[in-house]
């Protein structure tokens, strides 16, 4: 055997005894003599650098490489599930299938919701070459280095069964007892706890270090097949199929088909889910055959075909000591119980969020009450009620809200129509500082994604940073060995934050992170006033003007360009280079082309987001409307537009244009 045969059979064995191991849960060699096999390979492929692969089943530690995400488009649009919270909605969706199926006969599939973030992985010739998160749906962030070191996702599939091409879906998940190790370890370390499972797996996945995914143990269930040459008409014969080439089924899932054996499914696992090493927040029922799902075919946002039935909330009774207060972001202040720990939903729980003063008030909380504690969809949980009859005759204080901010003493206040108290000194409030500037620097505001919360954290500790702007002040010398911040990642942070000034001027409006501007108003302000100071110098009366900029909106910019402080924030990212009017780009893709137009979008698209498409009909002078009437111009439909809307619009005469015609005239 030669170098190159002898690397082929150990990277072979180890992929097969990772998968007997992580997947089949039955090793047939001990740790150590894998270990032993995988310093063999690796000691061979240091030797032998020109047989790299990267799916190597020793590329499984990752690297302490900063990697970026790319966006990648995906294939078929990653929908989600419509969701039914008890037997009867199950029953309609039964019979919902039997009518659109004309009674032939069908088998659902029924499966665990696995609670954790979805993931889509292609393989070619039996091999991973890319794994994607959900995104928006349509385009998602490119992860395949940090899931190749999820040990139970295979690199190389097994036997030669399966189809050259084919995309597999599936959720990515923190097991509860990772979780707890991971949870515990954060706590001693005084580093903020990830609240469920489900952000673990989530921070874990999108880490910008894939070594740090490697020891997270991350694990992963695949649930759908999808690619023009899936082996079965049968979605349950195809996980099968799948499992047999190396990927991680559910072991729950079960094909049914009267109703009365889905009841009995859900009765089973409502209970029995609580053993599973895994968080699941609800059940999946799927139609199984292929050719049926295709005959039932998609809603805009889900399909006809599947819909979750939702696990009631569990319900905990435990003693509540205090209530403390934290400010967000946008200096609103969010009351959280403290109380004896009680174990609920997997987890054990301590504190609550208690939402806003008038929840408080209406729960009319005393200290020291029996207070029950629910975890809604299992996320955060919440105080739904006080156990009255557990009171002590001896009334004890009754909670309150604070009058003033507990991170900088300014007196609260409350805006018109709003639930929440805020905390008004935005500028020198502390959680309110870091938040604007974890929201600069988010996605879709500046996109400087070699920032995270942590570093914003750690240079807002230091005092490197206490705006937005300085920011661009940042030097590589003063970062350097900051929060373990090593030379060459210091560098890419200020290259990327350098690179910043080039983000269209719309995402800076955004970026600014205005009161009640979002990313929706912040485009159209930018594209009507076009420039920094225009917008600065715009009145309530013109704002007022514009379609989608209501009172609230506009009374926000106002006082936001009434503030000195932030005239001069502005003033210094100008210097700096950032975009403060519209490029020439954008001016040129503004035009009267659809004015007087009234347009439906449709459907799900494969070339431009919905949104994207929404946008560029403002652009053009058009106006988006809801639902189709004789007074709409035309639709513009993406595959699966709905039938109720294909039906009336052929009913009424109105035009229906694919994405490529449509973009064709606004050319
Ligand atoms: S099927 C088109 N099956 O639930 C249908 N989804 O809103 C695609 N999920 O984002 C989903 N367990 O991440 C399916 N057994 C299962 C699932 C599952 C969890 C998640 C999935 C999706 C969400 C549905």
């Amino acid at each position: 055997m030669d170098v190159k045969q002898q690397i082929e059979k150990l990277r072979a064995d180890l992929h097969r005894h990772n998968y007997n191991y992580y997947v089949l849960n039955a090793p047939e060699i001990s740790d150590m003599e894998f270990d032993g096999l995988m310093r063999e390979l690796q000691e061979l492929e240091e030797a032998h650098p020109e047989f790299a692969d990267p799916n190597s089943p020793t590329q499984r530690v990752g690297s302490d490489l900063n990697n970026e995400f790319v966006q990648v488009a995906h294939k078929y649009p990653m929908l989600s599930l419509s969701n039914t919270y008890n037997k009867q909605e199950v029953a309609e969706f039964y019979e919902r299938v039997r009518v659109g199926l004309e009674g032939e006969a069908f088998e659902i599939c029924c499966e665990m919701k696995y609670d954790g973030l979805s993931i889509s992985l292609i393989y070619d010739e039996g091999r991973l070459v890319r794994a994607v998160t959900r995104g928006d749906g349509v385009h998602g962030d490119d992860v395949t280095e940090n899931v190749r070191t999820i040990r139970c996702i295979p690199l190389q599939l097994n036997g030669e069964g399966y189809p050259k091409e084919f995309e597999i879906r599936g959720e990515i998940l923190m097991p509860w007892s990772s979780f707890d190790a991971l949870n515990k370890e954060r706590e001693a370390k005084e580093e903020p706890l990830f609240a469920n499972p489900r952000n673990a797996a989530s921070g874990t996945l999108k880490s910008k270090n894939s070594s740090v995914v490697a020891q997270r143990k991350l694990d992963a269930y695949l649930y759908y097949l999808l690619g023009d040459e899936v082996p079965n008409d049968g979605h349950y014969e195809n996980l099968q199929a799948a499992n047999s080439w190396g990927f991680k089924i559910s072991e729950c899932t079960k094909k049914v088909t009267t109703l009365q054996e889905i009841y009995d499914f859900i009765d089973y696992w409502d209970v029995e889910r609580k053993n599973l090493p895994v968080a699941t927040d609800g059940i999946v029922l799927k139609v199984n055959s292929m050719r049926q799902q295709r005959a039932l075919g998609y809603t805009a946002k889900s399909p006809r075909w599947a819909i979750a039935y939702k696990f009631q909330a569990e319900r905990a009774c435990t003693r509540l000591n205090s209530v403390s207060f934290q400010v967000g972001r946008t200096g609103a202040v969010t009351p959280v119980a403290n109380m004896d720990p009680v174990h609920l939903a997997g987890t054990i729980v301590k504190r609550a969020t208690l939402h806003n003063a008038d929840v408080m008030e209406q729960l009319d909380l005393h200290i020291g009450d029996m207070v029950y504690v629910e975890k809604g969809g299992e996320i955060i949980p919440k105080i739904v009620g006080v156990d009255t009859s557990a009171r002590d005759f001896m009334m004890p204080p009754k909670a309150v809200f604070i009058t003033h901010c507990p991170e900088c003493g300014a007196r609260l206040v409350r805006y018109e129509g709003e639930a929440a108290w805020y905390c008004p000194n935005d500028t020198a409030c502390p959680p309110q500082i870091k938040g604007r500037i974890e929201h600069f620097i988010s996605r879709k505001a500046m996109n400087i994604d070699s920032l995270g919360p942590e570093t914003v954290d750690e240079y807002y500790r230091k005092g490197l940073i206490r705006n937005v702007a300085d920011l661009y002040d940042i030097e590589v010398d003063q970062i350097n060995g900051v929060g373990g911040t090593r030379e060459k990642s210091a560098q890419k942070v200020v290259r990327s934050i350098a690179d910043s000034v080039a983000v269209p001027f719309e995402r800076v409006v955004f970026a600014l992170g205005i009161r009640f501007v979002g990313e929706i108003a912040a485009k159209i302000l930018a594209r009507q006033f076009k420039t920094m100071d225009a917008l600065a110098a715009a009145t309530e009366d013109e704002m007022l003007q514009i379609n989608g900029i209501g009172k609230v909106i506009a009374q926000s910019v106002i006082q936001y360009f009434a503030n000195p402080d932030n005239l001069e924030l502005i003033r210094r990212l100008k210097e700096k280079g950032v975009s403060m009017e519209l490029s020439e780009e954008a001016m040129s893709a503004q035009s009267d082309k659809l004015s007087g137009k009234s347009i439906v979008v449709s459907g799900v698209f494969t070339l431009h987001s919905r949104d994207e498409y929404k946008t560029m009909i403002e652009q053009h002078g058009g106006k988006n409307v809801g639902s189709i009437s004789a007074k709409t111009s035309f639709v513009l439909a993406g595959a699966n537009m709905g039938p109720a809307k294909l039906e009336k619009a052929t009913k009424l005469g109105i035009p229906i244009l694919s994405e490529e015609e449509f973009l064709n005239i606004i050319e």
